[in-house]
């Protein structure tokens, strides 16, 4: 299992491995809306354990450019381990 962590409340979320992040961050009270990528409202900074979510997609790059610390929570998938994110 993997776990989520959100640092804003410090709510922990456990999650199988290889699982997209977005419910988890929807229930949490991140926002979304396009869920593809495209608009940005889903950004999350990732505090600890980047390397523990999935490579950026080509939608992440587009959006977010090249930089180590965001993500669009809908489109990573955590792979192991344990992420913190804040919001
Ligand atoms: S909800 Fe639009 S980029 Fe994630």
């Amino acid at each position: 299992m993997s776990k989520l962590i959100f640092a804003p409340t410090g709510e922990e979320k456990e999650l199988i491995d290889g699982s997209p992040i977005a419910e988890a961050c929807e229930e949490a009270g991140v926002p979304f809306a396009c869920t593809e990528g495209v608009c940005g409202t889903c950004v999350i900074e990732v505090l600890e354990g980047i390397e523990n979510l999935t490579p950026f997609t080509q939608e992440e790059k587009d959006f977010l450019g090249e930089q180590d610390k965001e993500r669009l929570a809908c489109q990573c998938k955590i792979r192991s381990g344990c992420v913190k994110i804040n919001f």
